[in-house]
């Protein structure tokens, strides 16, 4: 038998408000990881990484049909809440907030969050959709939830920063926290998408993550931006991924270009890359920088 307290969900605002509520009067900080569900070992960094930060974490479960578009498999997006539940609760968490998609976008909602500019770049110039919806579910997550903290995990990093520049703009009382991306042990970053792939294509896909491991070495070690991109181009296609949305150097703060020569030294910057392997898109970054 388990010796962990049996978590507690909360299905609508109301419940997670009174539940939040007492914490507060407790005295105890809140800690928010906001997820899809179809948990895995990543979000299970997440939430060893919010128990770091707060002295009570909350997850959310609620896949959310903003952040895809109309052709995206917001239907098929694997959905496992009785092992999510069970894998949350073992993690320590507290409560599970699962809301209903009413609760998170009432009948005759008008409103959208846009953080403008760094969404259209990169993953918003393939899904330009994504970040608005994104942005948009998380302002309310934080405005249920009123969290002092929220971890997010960097293999999203461009989500990471724009949930940043998001909740200072809107001046939401919330630390941003990223947590370091979690790998398999060929190097594929841990990801609720990977379930999709056959497994030929699974074993394939730890080239992708390679052919980026092998950039950062190349950039740190004084090769150029664009010899580093295109070598990465060649290894990602060696890898069977068929089309290459992107793979780009940038600055790691606002993901701002670098231009194609050598990567400024002490510049902190970011490796990033989406490619297709059969039909599931990976998304992949690293951290870069040339001494
Ligand atoms: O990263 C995710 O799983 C989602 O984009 C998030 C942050 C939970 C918003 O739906």
């Amino acid at each position: 038998m388990s010796d962990r307290t049996p978590i507690d969900v909360a299905r609508n605002p109301a419940d997670l408000r009174s539940w939040t509520h007492a914490i507060r009067t407790k005295g105890q900080t809140i800690a928010l990881v906001p997820t899809m569900g179809a948990l895995h070992d990543g979000h299970m960094s997440l939430i060893a990484e919010a128990h770091r930060h707060a002295d009570v974490v909350i997850a959310s479960v609620f896949v959310n049909p903003t952040q895809f578009a109309a052709h995206e498999d917001l239907d098929t997006y694997p959905r496992a809440e009785a092992k999510d539940l069970e894998m949350l609760e073992n993690a320590g968490c507290a409560l599970a907030y699962c809301p209903s998609v009413t609760d998170m976008y009432p009948i005759g909602d008008k409103t959208r969050v846009t953080v403008e500019d760094i969404s259209f770049i990169l993953e918003g110039e393939f899904r330009p959709h994504f970040f608005i919806g994104v942005a948009t579910i998380v302002s309310r997550l934080f405005i249920h939830v009123m969290p002092d903290v929220a971890v997010f995990g960097e293999k999203d990093y461009q989500q990471l920063l724009i949930i940043r520049r998001m909740a200072k703009d809107l001046g939401l009382p919330v630390n941003v926290v990223g947590a370091t991306t979690i790998r398999e042990p060929d190097g594929l970053a841990m990801s609720s998408r990977n379930a999709y792939l056959s497994n030929t294509e699974r074993r394939n896909a730890a080239g992708f993550s390679q052919a980026l491991r092998h950039a950062v070495h190349q950039l740190e070690t004084g090769q150029s931006i664009s010899d580093a991109i295109a070598t990465a181009y060649d290894a990602i296609g060696q890898a069977g991924l068929g089309k290459i949305d992107y793979v780009a150097v940038r600055d790691a703060e606002d993901l701002s270009g670098l231009g194609d020569g050598l990567l400024p030294s002490g510049r902190k910057a970011r490796i990033l890359a989406a490619a297709w392997m059969g039909k599931t898109r990976l998304i992949d970054n690293m951290p870069v920088m040339r001494k």
